[in-house]
Protein backbone atom coordinates (compact mmCIF):
# COMPACT_ATOMS: atom_id res chain seq x y z
CA UNK A 1 0.00 0.00 0.00
CA UNK A 2 1.06 3.27 -0.91
CA UNK A 3 1.81 5.57 2.14
CA UNK A 4 -0.58 8.61 0.72
CA UNK A 5 -3.48 6.23 0.31
CA UNK A 6 -2.72 5.24 3.48
CA UNK A 7 -2.66 8.71 4.92
CA UNK A 8 -6.36 8.81 3.30
CA UNK A 9 -7.82 6.00 4.87
CA UNK A 10 -5.75 6.97 8.43
CA UNK A 11 -7.72 10.52 8.07
CA UNK A 12 -10.81 8.68 7.27
CA UNK A 13 -10.82 6.86 10.22
CA UNK A 14 -8.95 9.05 13.35
CA UNK A 15 -10.35 12.16 14.39
CA UNK A 16 -7.89 14.59 15.68
CA UNK A 17 -9.51 15.94 18.44
CA UNK A 18 -10.31 12.18 20.33
CA UNK A 19 -6.16 11.18 19.09
CA UNK A 20 -4.72 14.35 20.70
CA UNK A 21 -6.98 14.16 23.64
CA UNK A 22 -5.02 10.95 24.79
CA UNK A 23 -1.96 13.19 24.90
CA UNK A 24 -3.01 17.11 25.61
CA UNK A 25 -5.97 18.11 27.84
CA UNK A 26 -8.01 19.65 25.40
CA UNK A 27 -10.93 21.75 26.29
CA UNK A 28 -13.59 22.93 24.18
CA UNK A 29 -13.66 26.80 23.38
CA UNK A 30 -16.43 27.84 20.71
CA UNK A 31 -15.61 26.05 17.42
CA UNK A 32 -12.36 25.04 18.11
CA UNK A 33 -10.54 23.05 21.15
CA UNK A 34 -7.39 24.50 23.30
CA UNK A 35 -4.86 23.62 25.52
CA UNK A 36 -1.11 24.01 26.62
CA UNK A 37 0.92 23.46 24.48
CA UNK A 38 2.64 20.20 24.65
CA UNK A 39 5.88 21.39 22.15
CA UNK A 40 6.96 24.29 24.25
CA UNK A 41 6.07 25.45 27.94
CA UNK A 42 3.67 27.62 28.91
CA UNK A 43 0.90 28.80 31.49
CA UNK A 44 -2.06 30.09 28.94
CA UNK A 45 -3.51 27.46 26.33
CA UNK A 46 -2.19 28.74 22.52
CA UNK A 47 -2.64 25.56 21.40
CA UNK A 48 -5.74 24.76 19.07
CA UNK A 49 -7.14 21.77 17.37
CA UNK A 50 -9.95 22.39 14.82
CA UNK A 51 -11.97 19.41 13.99
CA UNK A 52 -13.86 20.86 11.18
CA UNK A 53 -10.45 21.38 9.84
CA UNK A 54 -8.52 18.15 11.07
CA UNK A 55 -5.39 20.15 11.64
CA UNK A 56 -3.39 21.63 15.24
CA UNK A 57 -2.11 24.77 15.41
CA UNK A 58 0.33 26.35 18.24
CA UNK A 59 0.31 30.15 18.36
CA UNK A 60 2.97 30.14 20.84
CA UNK A 61 5.69 28.70 19.14
CA UNK A 62 4.51 27.58 15.68
CA UNK A 63 4.11 24.51 15.56
CA UNK A 64 1.01 22.71 13.30
CA UNK A 65 -0.14 20.02 11.32
CA UNK A 66 -2.33 16.70 11.11
CA UNK A 67 -2.61 14.12 13.40
CA UNK A 68 0.66 12.80 11.98
CA UNK A 69 2.61 15.43 12.45
CA UNK A 70 1.42 15.83 16.01
CA UNK A 71 2.74 12.36 17.06
CA UNK A 72 6.29 12.27 15.00
CA UNK A 73 7.28 15.60 16.89
CA UNK A 74 5.14 14.06 20.12
CA UNK A 75 6.99 11.42 20.08
CA UNK A 76 9.89 11.75 18.49
CA UNK A 77 8.93 9.25 15.34
CA UNK A 78 9.96 9.35 11.90
CA UNK A 79 6.85 9.43 9.46
CA UNK A 80 6.67 5.78 9.13
CA UNK A 81 6.67 5.05 12.49
CA UNK A 82 3.99 7.47 13.30
CA UNK A 83 1.83 6.09 10.08
CA UNK A 84 2.31 2.58 11.46
CA UNK A 85 1.50 3.45 14.96
CA UNK A 86 -1.70 5.21 13.72
CA UNK A 87 -2.99 2.61 11.32
CA UNK A 88 -2.95 0.15 14.30
CA UNK A 89 -4.72 2.18 16.59
CA UNK A 90 -7.19 2.81 13.25
CA UNK A 91 -7.51 -1.33 13.05
CA UNK A 92 -5.84 -0.47 9.62
CA UNK A 93 -3.51 -3.60 8.82
CA UNK A 94 -0.56 -2.34 7.24
CA UNK A 95 1.72 -5.20 7.04
CA UNK A 96 2.45 -4.78 3.37
CA UNK A 97 2.89 -0.94 4.09
CA UNK A 98 6.69 0.20 3.45
CA UNK A 99 8.46 3.71 3.76
CA UNK A 100 11.06 3.34 5.77
CA UNK A 101 11.62 -0.31 7.02
CA UNK A 102 14.42 -0.51 8.90
CA UNK A 103 14.44 1.32 11.74
CA UNK A 104 10.69 1.55 12.61
CA UNK A 105 10.28 -2.14 12.49
CA UNK A 106 12.97 -3.19 14.51
CA UNK A 107 11.34 -0.74 16.94
CA UNK A 108 7.76 -2.79 16.90
CA UNK A 109 9.42 -6.25 16.88
CA UNK A 110 11.31 -4.89 20.24
CA UNK A 111 8.05 -3.72 21.79
CA UNK A 112 6.50 -7.47 20.94
CA UNK A 113 9.34 -8.85 22.53
CA UNK A 114 9.20 -6.69 25.66
CA UNK A 115 5.88 -7.51 25.84
CA UNK A 116 6.10 -11.34 26.16
CA UNK A 117 9.02 -10.93 28.09
CA UNK A 118 6.84 -9.68 30.84
CA UNK A 119 3.92 -12.19 30.61
CA UNK A 120 6.75 -14.68 31.16
CA UNK A 121 7.99 -12.68 34.16
CA UNK A 122 4.82 -12.20 35.38
CA UNK A 123 3.93 -15.76 35.09
CA UNK A 124 6.71 -16.70 36.85
CA UNK A 125 6.14 -14.77 39.69
CA UNK A 126 2.71 -16.68 39.70
CA UNK A 127 4.45 -19.90 40.31
CA UNK A 128 7.22 -18.45 43.04
CA UNK A 129 6.38 -19.00 46.58
CA UNK A 130 9.98 -16.82 47.77
CA UNK A 131 8.92 -13.94 45.50
CA UNK A 132 5.32 -13.67 46.34
CA UNK A 133 6.55 -13.62 49.91
CA UNK A 134 9.36 -11.32 49.32
CA UNK A 135 6.30 -8.24 47.98
CA UNK A 136 4.30 -9.39 50.77
CA UNK A 137 7.01 -9.02 53.14
CA UNK A 138 7.35 -5.58 51.25
CA UNK A 139 4.02 -4.52 51.51
CA UNK A 140 3.30 -4.63 48.35
CA UNK A 141 -0.62 -5.86 47.48
CA UNK A 142 -1.85 -8.49 45.15
CA UNK A 143 -3.63 -5.21 43.38
CA UNK A 144 -0.56 -3.23 42.84
CA UNK A 145 1.33 -6.30 41.53
CA UNK A 146 -1.21 -6.64 38.69
CA UNK A 147 -1.41 -3.14 38.07
CA UNK A 148 2.12 -2.44 37.98
CA UNK A 149 2.29 -6.10 35.98
CA UNK A 150 5.25 -6.87 38.95
CA UNK A 151 6.69 -9.94 37.48
CA UNK A 152 9.88 -12.53 38.67
CA UNK A 153 13.01 -13.55 36.95
CA UNK A 154 13.26 -17.17 37.60
CA UNK A 155 16.88 -18.41 39.10
CA UNK A 156 17.66 -19.81 35.71
CA UNK A 157 20.33 -19.28 33.26
CA UNK A 158 18.05 -18.98 30.16
CA UNK A 159 14.34 -19.40 31.17
CA UNK A 160 13.53 -16.28 29.49
CA UNK A 161 15.56 -16.93 26.22
CA UNK A 162 14.19 -20.07 25.89
CA UNK A 163 10.47 -19.19 26.33
CA UNK A 164 11.18 -16.34 24.07
CA UNK A 165 12.41 -18.58 21.11
CA UNK A 166 9.44 -21.40 22.13
CA UNK A 167 7.20 -18.12 20.95
CA UNK A 168 9.15 -17.24 17.48
CA UNK A 169 11.81 -14.63 18.11
CA UNK A 170 15.33 -14.73 17.25
CA UNK A 171 18.70 -14.44 19.79
CA UNK A 172 19.68 -10.99 17.93
CA UNK A 173 16.31 -10.01 18.71
CA UNK A 174 15.91 -10.56 22.23
CA UNK A 175 19.69 -9.82 22.49
CA UNK A 176 18.47 -6.01 20.96
CA UNK A 177 15.94 -5.52 23.16
CA UNK A 178 18.26 -6.10 25.87
CA UNK A 179 16.88 -9.05 27.62
CA UNK A 180 20.12 -11.45 26.35
CA UNK A 181 23.65 -11.62 26.94
CA UNK A 182 25.90 -13.89 24.60
CA UNK A 183 28.80 -15.72 26.48
CA UNK A 184 30.47 -18.45 25.29
CA UNK A 185 27.93 -20.38 26.01
CA UNK A 186 25.45 -19.07 24.25
CA UNK A 187 22.75 -16.67 25.00
CA UNK A 188 21.77 -16.14 28.84
CA UNK A 189 19.24 -14.12 30.57
CA UNK A 190 19.87 -10.68 31.69
CA UNK A 191 17.78 -10.81 34.50
CA UNK A 192 18.01 -13.88 36.82
CA UNK A 193 16.41 -13.91 40.16
CA UNK A 194 15.09 -10.90 40.46
CA UNK A 195 11.58 -9.07 41.33
CA UNK A 196 11.07 -7.34 37.55
CA UNK A 197 8.86 -4.07 37.47
CA UNK A 198 8.14 -3.34 33.60
CA UNK A 199 8.69 0.23 32.40
CA UNK A 200 6.35 1.41 30.04
CA UNK A 201 6.19 4.62 27.88
CA UNK A 202 3.42 7.01 27.65
CA UNK A 203 1.35 4.81 25.45
CA UNK A 204 1.48 1.52 27.44
CA UNK A 205 4.40 -0.18 25.76
CA UNK A 206 6.82 -2.40 27.65
CA UNK A 207 9.82 -0.12 26.75
CA UNK A 208 12.62 -1.49 29.64
CA UNK A 209 12.56 -3.56 32.94
CA UNK A 210 13.96 -2.86 36.43
CA UNK A 211 15.38 -6.05 38.46
CA UNK A 212 15.27 -5.91 42.07
CA UNK A 213 17.55 -8.69 43.93
CA UNK A 214 15.68 -10.21 46.79
CA UNK A 215 18.50 -10.01 49.49
CA UNK A 216 21.56 -7.69 49.53
CA UNK A 217 23.27 -8.76 46.71
CA UNK A 218 24.29 -5.91 44.68
CA UNK A 219 23.68 -4.38 42.34
CA UNK A 220 20.35 -3.82 43.93
CA UNK A 221 18.82 -2.94 40.38
CA UNK A 222 19.13 -4.53 36.93
CA UNK A 223 17.88 -2.17 34.12
CA UNK A 224 17.77 -2.60 30.87
CA UNK A 225 20.44 -1.41 28.75
CA UNK A 226 19.82 1.37 25.87
CA UNK A 227 18.13 -0.17 23.71
CA UNK A 228 16.03 1.16 20.15
CA UNK A 229 13.27 2.04 22.58
CA UNK A 230 14.66 2.93 25.83
CA UNK A 231 16.55 5.78 26.16
CA UNK A 232 18.07 5.84 29.66
CA UNK A 233 17.25 9.13 31.29
CA UNK A 234 14.16 9.45 29.13
CA UNK A 235 11.74 7.70 30.74
CA UNK A 236 9.47 8.00 33.70
CA UNK A 237 8.58 5.18 36.19
CA UNK A 238 4.88 5.05 36.71
CA UNK A 239 3.95 7.48 33.97
CA UNK A 240 1.56 5.38 32.43
CA UNK A 241 -0.61 5.19 35.13
CA UNK A 242 0.21 8.32 36.83
CA UNK A 243 -0.68 10.56 33.86
CA UNK A 244 -4.63 11.26 34.35
CA UNK A 245 -4.31 11.66 38.37
CA UNK A 246 -1.33 14.11 37.48
CA UNK A 247 -3.66 15.60 35.39
CA UNK A 248 -6.46 15.82 37.97
CA UNK A 249 -4.60 16.65 40.55
CA UNK A 250 -2.85 19.51 38.94
CA UNK A 251 0.75 18.56 40.24
CA UNK A 252 2.95 15.63 40.05
CA UNK A 253 4.77 13.93 42.89
CA UNK A 254 8.41 12.73 42.07
CA UNK A 255 9.97 10.20 44.36
CA UNK A 256 13.06 8.23 44.03
CA UNK A 257 12.63 4.50 43.77
CA UNK A 258 10.43 1.99 41.86
CA UNK A 259 8.84 0.89 45.45
CA UNK A 260 8.34 4.31 46.47
CA UNK A 261 6.25 4.93 43.39
CA UNK A 262 4.48 1.76 43.73
CA UNK A 263 3.90 2.02 47.81
CA UNK A 264 2.69 5.83 46.68
CA UNK A 265 0.09 4.58 44.29
CA UNK A 266 -0.69 1.78 46.65
CA UNK A 267 -1.93 4.45 48.93
CA UNK A 268 -3.96 6.93 46.83
CA UNK A 269 -0.95 9.20 45.45
CA UNK A 270 -1.46 8.49 42.08
CA UNK A 271 0.27 10.73 40.72
CA UNK A 272 2.94 9.82 41.61
CA UNK A 273 6.60 9.37 39.11
CA UNK A 274 9.86 8.25 39.59
CA UNK A 275 12.64 9.11 37.13
CA UNK A 276 14.68 6.21 35.75
CA UNK A 277 17.52 4.56 37.73
CA UNK A 278 21.07 5.29 38.03
CA UNK A 279 24.63 3.25 36.32
CA UNK A 280 25.32 -0.07 38.18
CA UNK A 281 28.22 0.15 40.28
CA UNK A 282 30.14 -3.20 41.49
CA UNK A 283 31.08 -2.50 45.43
CA UNK A 284 28.21 -1.32 47.86
CA UNK A 285 30.42 1.76 49.04
CA UNK A 286 30.86 2.54 45.43
CA UNK A 287 27.11 1.99 44.96
CA UNK A 288 26.38 4.12 48.33
CA UNK A 289 28.54 7.17 46.45
CA UNK A 290 27.09 6.77 43.20
CA UNK A 291 23.45 7.19 44.28
CA UNK A 292 24.22 10.09 46.32
CA UNK A 293 26.01 11.75 43.87
CA UNK A 294 23.64 10.98 41.55
CA UNK A 295 20.23 10.32 42.98
CA UNK A 296 16.76 10.66 41.65
CA UNK A 297 16.98 14.50 41.71
CA UNK A 298 20.39 14.44 39.97
CA UNK A 299 18.95 12.04 37.25
CA UNK A 300 16.16 14.14 36.90
CA UNK A 301 16.43 15.99 33.39
CA UNK A 302 14.76 17.95 30.98
CA UNK A 303 13.79 14.95 28.99
CA UNK A 304 11.96 13.58 32.06
CA UNK A 305 10.05 16.87 32.65
CA UNK A 306 9.07 17.20 29.11
CA UNK A 307 6.60 14.08 29.95
CA UNK A 308 5.26 16.11 32.68
CA UNK A 309 4.87 19.56 30.81
CA UNK A 310 1.30 18.31 29.00
CA UNK A 311 -0.10 17.34 31.93
CA UNK A 312 1.10 20.29 34.52
CA UNK A 313 3.62 22.79 35.62
CA UNK A 314 3.75 21.88 38.88
CA UNK A 315 5.83 19.25 41.08
CA UNK A 316 6.05 18.05 44.66
CA UNK A 317 9.74 16.50 45.16
CA UNK A 318 9.63 14.10 48.58
CA UNK A 319 12.97 13.41 48.95
CA UNK A 320 15.38 12.02 51.93
CA UNK A 321 16.71 15.04 54.10
CA UNK A 322 20.66 13.32 54.77
CA UNK A 323 22.91 15.81 53.14
CA UNK A 324 23.46 13.35 50.41
CA UNK A 325 20.23 13.97 49.17
CA UNK A 326 20.16 17.53 49.90
CA UNK A 327 22.98 18.47 48.10
CA UNK A 328 21.86 16.36 44.92
CA UNK A 329 18.34 18.46 44.97
CA UNK A 330 20.25 21.69 45.03
CA UNK A 331 22.32 20.92 41.51
CA UNK A 332 19.12 19.73 40.29
CA UNK A 333 16.59 22.27 41.29
CA UNK A 334 17.74 24.79 38.40
CA UNK A 335 17.04 22.28 35.56
CA UNK A 336 13.64 22.13 36.98
CA UNK A 337 13.23 26.01 37.35
CA UNK A 338 15.12 25.97 33.77
CA UNK A 339 12.12 24.27 32.51
CA UNK A 340 9.19 26.58 34.51
CA UNK A 341 7.91 24.15 36.77
CA UNK A 342 6.66 25.51 40.18
CA UNK A 343 8.73 23.62 42.44
CA UNK A 344 8.30 22.62 46.33
CA UNK A 345 9.91 20.10 47.82
CA UNK A 346 9.04 17.77 50.87
CA UNK A 347 11.83 16.58 53.30
CA UNK A 348 11.30 13.17 54.73
CA UNK A 349 12.63 12.21 57.89
CA UNK A 350 16.50 11.28 57.82
CA UNK A 351 16.71 7.89 56.50
CA UNK A 352 12.83 7.51 55.23
CA UNK A 353 12.22 7.15 51.84
CA UNK A 354 8.24 7.39 50.87
CA UNK A 355 7.99 3.72 50.92
CA UNK A 356 9.02 3.52 54.30
CA UNK A 357 7.36 6.55 55.12
CA UNK A 358 4.16 5.77 53.88
CA UNK A 359 4.11 2.36 55.82
CA UNK A 360 4.87 3.54 59.40
CA UNK A 361 2.89 6.60 59.34
CA UNK A 362 -0.06 6.37 56.54
CA UNK A 363 -1.78 8.31 54.35
CA UNK A 364 -2.47 11.39 56.32
CA UNK A 365 1.09 12.07 57.24
CA UNK A 366 1.95 11.54 54.22
CA UNK A 367 -0.75 14.13 53.09
CA UNK A 368 0.61 16.45 55.51
CA UNK A 369 4.16 15.91 54.40
CA UNK A 370 2.87 17.32 50.79
CA UNK A 371 0.65 19.94 52.10
CA UNK A 372 3.64 21.74 54.24
CA UNK A 373 5.88 21.27 50.98
CA UNK A 374 8.53 23.47 50.99
CA UNK A 375 9.36 26.60 48.33
CA UNK A 376 12.70 26.59 47.18
CA UNK A 377 13.65 29.13 49.19
CA UNK A 378 12.29 27.51 52.11
CA UNK A 379 14.32 24.73 51.36
CA UNK A 380 17.58 26.82 50.97
CA UNK A 381 17.14 28.25 54.00
CA UNK A 382 16.56 24.92 55.94
CA UNK A 383 19.04 23.78 54.45
CA UNK A 384 21.97 25.70 54.69
CA UNK A 385 21.70 26.00 58.70
CA UNK A 386 21.13 29.49 58.66
CA UNK A 387 24.04 30.68 56.53
CA UNK A 388 22.55 33.40 54.98
CA UNK A 389 25.29 33.71 52.19
CA UNK A 390 25.14 30.16 51.51
CA UNK A 391 21.11 30.40 51.00
CA UNK A 392 21.31 33.35 48.60
CA UNK A 393 23.99 32.23 46.41
CA UNK A 394 22.31 28.87 46.48
CA UNK A 395 18.84 30.95 45.09
CA UNK A 396 20.34 33.64 42.72
CA UNK A 397 22.12 30.47 41.09
CA UNK A 398 18.27 29.06 40.38
CA UNK A 399 16.35 32.07 39.40
CA UNK A 400 19.81 33.06 36.71
CA UNK A 401 17.97 29.68 34.98
CA UNK A 402 14.97 30.43 35.40
CA UNK A 403 13.60 31.51 32.05
CA UNK A 404 10.45 32.02 32.91
CA UNK A 405 10.95 35.73 33.66
CA UNK A 406 7.37 35.91 36.51
CA UNK A 407 8.60 33.05 38.13
CA UNK A 408 12.26 34.24 38.80
CA UNK A 409 10.31 37.53 40.10
CA UNK A 410 8.40 35.96 42.23
CA UNK A 411 11.57 33.77 43.69
CA UNK A 412 13.53 37.20 43.86
CA UNK A 413 11.02 38.64 45.70
CA UNK A 414 10.31 35.92 48.15
CA UNK A 415 14.11 35.64 48.54
CA UNK A 416 13.98 39.21 49.74
CA UNK A 417 11.33 38.80 51.70
CA UNK A 418 12.50 35.77 53.65
CA UNK A 419 16.26 37.32 54.06
CA UNK A 420 15.34 40.93 54.56
CA UNK A 421 17.57 42.14 51.59
CA UNK A 422 16.53 44.42 49.54
CA UNK A 423 15.75 43.82 46.37
CA UNK A 424 17.84 46.03 44.50
CA UNK A 425 21.04 44.29 45.80
CA UNK A 426 19.65 41.03 45.06
CA UNK A 427 19.26 42.04 41.45
CA UNK A 428 22.28 43.46 40.82
CA UNK A 429 24.03 40.29 42.29
CA UNK A 430 21.51 38.48 39.69
CA UNK A 431 23.23 40.84 36.61
CA UNK A 432 26.41 39.60 37.85
CA UNK A 433 25.83 35.53 37.93
CA UNK A 434 23.43 36.54 34.74
CA UNK A 435 26.54 37.93 32.47
CA UNK A 436 28.13 35.04 32.85
CA UNK A 437 25.50 32.45 31.85
CA UNK A 438 24.12 34.49 29.34
CA UNK A 439 20.56 36.30 29.02
CA UNK A 440 17.53 34.72 29.37
CA UNK A 441 15.63 33.08 26.14
CA UNK A 442 12.50 34.81 24.98
CA UNK A 443 10.07 32.12 25.18
CA UNK A 444 10.48 32.81 29.15
CA UNK A 445 7.49 35.55 29.68
CA UNK A 446 4.07 34.23 30.21
CA UNK A 447 1.90 36.20 31.53
CA UNK A 448 -0.45 34.31 33.99
CA UNK A 449 -3.89 34.60 35.76
CA UNK A 450 -1.92 33.53 38.91
CA UNK A 451 0.61 36.18 39.17
CA UNK A 452 1.72 38.25 41.23
CA UNK A 453 1.92 41.49 39.13
CA UNK A 454 0.14 40.59 36.20
CA UNK A 455 -1.76 43.91 36.19
CA UNK A 456 1.38 45.42 35.73
CA UNK A 457 3.08 43.33 33.08
CA UNK A 458 -0.36 43.92 30.96
CA UNK A 459 0.24 47.45 30.99
CA UNK A 460 3.46 47.45 29.97
CA UNK A 461 2.34 45.45 27.68
CA UNK A 462 -0.20 47.71 26.06
CA UNK A 463 2.19 50.61 26.20
CA UNK A 464 4.79 47.92 23.89
CA UNK A 465 1.63 47.21 21.77
CA UNK A 466 0.44 50.96 21.54
CA UNK A 467 3.14 53.38 22.36
CA UNK A 468 0.56 55.87 21.75
CA UNK A 469 -1.85 55.18 24.93
CA UNK A 470 1.68 56.12 27.15
CA UNK A 471 0.36 59.03 28.13
CA UNK A 472 -3.20 58.09 28.94
CA UNK A 473 -2.21 55.24 31.07
CA UNK A 474 1.20 57.56 32.61
CA UNK A 475 -2.16 60.04 33.87
CA UNK A 476 -4.03 57.56 35.51
CA UNK A 477 -0.78 55.81 37.27
CA UNK A 478 1.50 56.58 39.72
CA UNK A 479 4.63 54.85 39.44
CA UNK A 480 5.61 54.37 42.91
CA UNK A 481 2.89 52.36 43.64
CA UNK A 482 3.82 49.56 40.97
CA UNK A 483 5.57 46.55 42.96
CA UNK A 484 7.54 44.97 40.31
CA UNK A 485 10.44 46.78 39.70
CA UNK A 486 11.86 46.35 36.30
CA UNK A 487 8.15 47.44 35.49
CA UNK A 488 8.68 50.25 37.69
CA UNK A 489 12.04 51.44 36.58
CA UNK A 490 10.76 50.37 32.38
CA UNK A 491 7.77 52.93 33.44
CA UNK A 492 10.43 55.61 34.22
CA UNK A 493 11.65 55.04 31.22
CA UNK A 494 8.48 55.47 29.09
CA UNK A 495 7.75 58.50 31.17
CA UNK A 496 10.97 60.03 30.80
CA UNK A 497 10.92 59.63 26.48
CA UNK A 498 7.84 61.43 26.39
CA UNK A 499 6.16 61.34 23.07
CA UNK A 500 9.40 59.86 21.61
CA UNK A 501 8.51 56.49 23.21
CA UNK A 502 8.42 53.29 20.67
CA UNK A 503 9.97 50.06 20.74
CA UNK A 504 13.10 50.84 19.12
CA UNK A 505 13.84 53.77 21.72
CA UNK A 506 12.31 52.07 24.54
CA UNK A 507 14.67 49.01 23.88
CA UNK A 508 17.33 51.44 23.31
CA UNK A 509 16.79 53.32 26.91
CA UNK A 510 16.71 49.35 28.91
CA UNK A 511 19.26 47.32 30.07
CA UNK A 512 19.54 43.81 29.54
CA UNK A 513 16.92 42.62 31.76
CA UNK A 514 14.65 44.90 30.96
CA UNK A 515 14.93 44.54 27.45
CA UNK A 516 14.18 40.83 27.10
CA UNK A 517 10.49 41.78 28.88
CA UNK A 518 10.05 44.02 26.12
CA UNK A 519 10.70 41.80 23.71
CA UNK A 520 8.75 39.19 24.86
CA UNK A 521 5.98 41.02 25.24
CA UNK A 522 6.09 42.51 21.80
CA UNK A 523 5.70 38.99 20.65
CA UNK A 524 3.03 37.98 22.68
CA UNK A 525 1.30 40.67 24.45
CA UNK A 526 -0.69 38.97 26.74
CA UNK A 527 -4.21 40.07 25.72
CA UNK A 528 -6.31 40.72 22.90
CA UNK A 529 -5.33 44.14 20.95
CA UNK A 530 -8.77 44.18 19.82
CA UNK A 531 -9.80 44.80 23.38
CA UNK A 532 -6.78 47.19 24.51
CA UNK A 533 -8.76 49.79 26.27
CA UNK A 534 -10.79 47.86 27.85
CA UNK A 535 -7.53 45.59 29.16
CA UNK A 536 -6.18 48.62 30.12
CA UNK A 537 -9.08 49.93 32.21
CA UNK A 538 -9.30 46.93 33.99
CA UNK A 539 -6.06 46.91 35.04
CA UNK A 540 -5.78 50.36 36.38
CA UNK A 541 -9.17 49.49 38.06
CA UNK A 542 -7.46 46.22 39.63
CA UNK A 543 -4.12 47.96 40.37
CA UNK A 544 -6.02 50.72 42.20
CA UNK A 545 -8.34 48.07 43.83
CA UNK A 546 -5.29 46.18 45.61
CA UNK A 547 -3.75 49.39 46.63
CA UNK A 548 -6.94 50.40 48.61
CA UNK A 549 -7.38 46.62 50.05
CA UNK A 550 -3.74 46.88 51.43
CA UNK A 551 -4.19 50.78 52.90
CA UNK A 552 -7.46 49.72 54.35
CA UNK A 553 -5.47 46.87 55.80
CA UNK A 554 -3.39 49.10 57.78
CA UNK A 555 -6.16 51.44 58.93
CA UNK A 556 -8.01 48.55 60.02
CA UNK A 557 -5.03 46.87 61.37
CA UNK A 558 -3.98 50.03 63.57
CA UNK A 559 -7.86 51.04 64.01
CA UNK A 560 -8.13 54.17 62.42
CA UNK A 561 -11.37 55.15 62.03
CA UNK A 562 -11.05 58.35 61.01
CA UNK A 563 -8.29 57.58 58.38
CA UNK A 564 -10.26 54.67 57.16
CA UNK A 565 -13.04 56.99 56.83
CA UNK A 566 -10.73 59.28 54.17
CA UNK A 567 -9.70 56.34 52.41
CA UNK A 568 -13.04 55.09 50.99
CA UNK A 569 -13.70 59.09 50.33
CA UNK A 570 -10.35 59.03 48.66
CA UNK A 571 -10.83 55.79 46.94
CA UNK A 572 -14.10 57.13 45.23
CA UNK A 573 -12.88 60.51 43.71
CA UNK A 574 -9.69 58.24 42.39
CA UNK A 575 -12.03 55.65 40.93
CA UNK A 576 -13.65 58.32 39.00
CA UNK A 577 -9.55 59.67 37.60
CA UNK A 578 -9.16 56.06 36.71
CA UNK A 579 -12.75 55.23 35.01
CA UNK A 580 -13.93 58.89 33.91
P1 LIG B 1 17.31 2.95 46.46
O1 LIG B 1 18.61 2.32 46.81
O2 LIG B 1 16.84 4.10 47.28
O3 LIG B 1 16.27 1.78 46.50
O4 LIG B 1 17.37 3.37 44.94
P2 LIG B 1 14.67 1.80 46.67
O5 LIG B 1 14.06 2.25 45.40
O6 LIG B 1 14.29 2.49 47.91
O7 LIG B 1 14.37 0.27 46.76
P3 LIG B 1 14.30 -0.59 48.07
O8 LIG B 1 13.33 0.10 48.97
O9 LIG B 1 15.66 -0.66 48.65
O10 LIG B 1 13.83 -1.87 47.57
C1 LIG B 1 16.47 4.26 44.37
C2 LIG B 1 16.36 4.00 42.91
O11 LIG B 1 17.63 4.10 42.29
C3 LIG B 1 17.75 3.18 41.24
C4 LIG B 1 16.40 2.47 41.15
O12 LIG B 1 15.58 3.15 40.22
C5 LIG B 1 15.89 2.61 42.56
O13 LIG B 1 14.48 2.47 42.62
N1 LIG B 1 18.84 2.20 41.49
C6 LIG B 1 19.24 1.93 42.75
C7 LIG B 1 19.42 1.57 40.43
O14 LIG B 1 19.05 1.80 39.28
N2 LIG B 1 20.40 0.67 40.65
C8 LIG B 1 20.83 0.36 41.90
O15 LIG B 1 21.72 -0.51 42.05
C9 LIG B 1 20.23 1.02 42.98
MN1 LIG C 1 13.20 1.98 49.55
Amino acid sequence: MKADRLLEEIKSKIDIVEFISDYVNLKKTGQNYKALCPFHSEKTPSFMVSQSKQIFHCFGCGIGGDVVSFLMKHENLSFGEALRHIANKAGIKVTDFTVSKDFYEKRDKILLVNKEAMNFFVKTLNGSETASVYLKKRGIHEESIQRFCIGYAPDERDGLCKYLKKTGFSDSLIKDAGLALSDERGYRDVFRKRIIFPIFNYQNDVIAFGGRVMDNSLPKYLNTPETEVFKKGEALFALNLAKEEIRKKGYAIIVEGYLDAIVCHQYGFKNTVAPLGTALTSSHSEQKHQLSTDSHLQRLNKQHLQWLKPLTGKVVIVFDSDEAGVAAAKRSLAILSECDFRIKISLLPKGEDPDSFLRKNGEQQFNKLLSSALSIIEFLQTTSRGDRIDTVKDALGIIAATTDLILAEELLSELADRLRIHESVLRSELKKIKKKTGPHKLEGLKIDKTIKSREEYLLLSAIIASPEKADDILSRLDIEDLRENTIKSLFKKIKALVSKCNLSSLLDAADDSERVIITALSLKPGFDLEHIDRNIDDCLHTLLQKKFEEKVRHAEESGDIALLNLLLKEKRSLMKRVIP
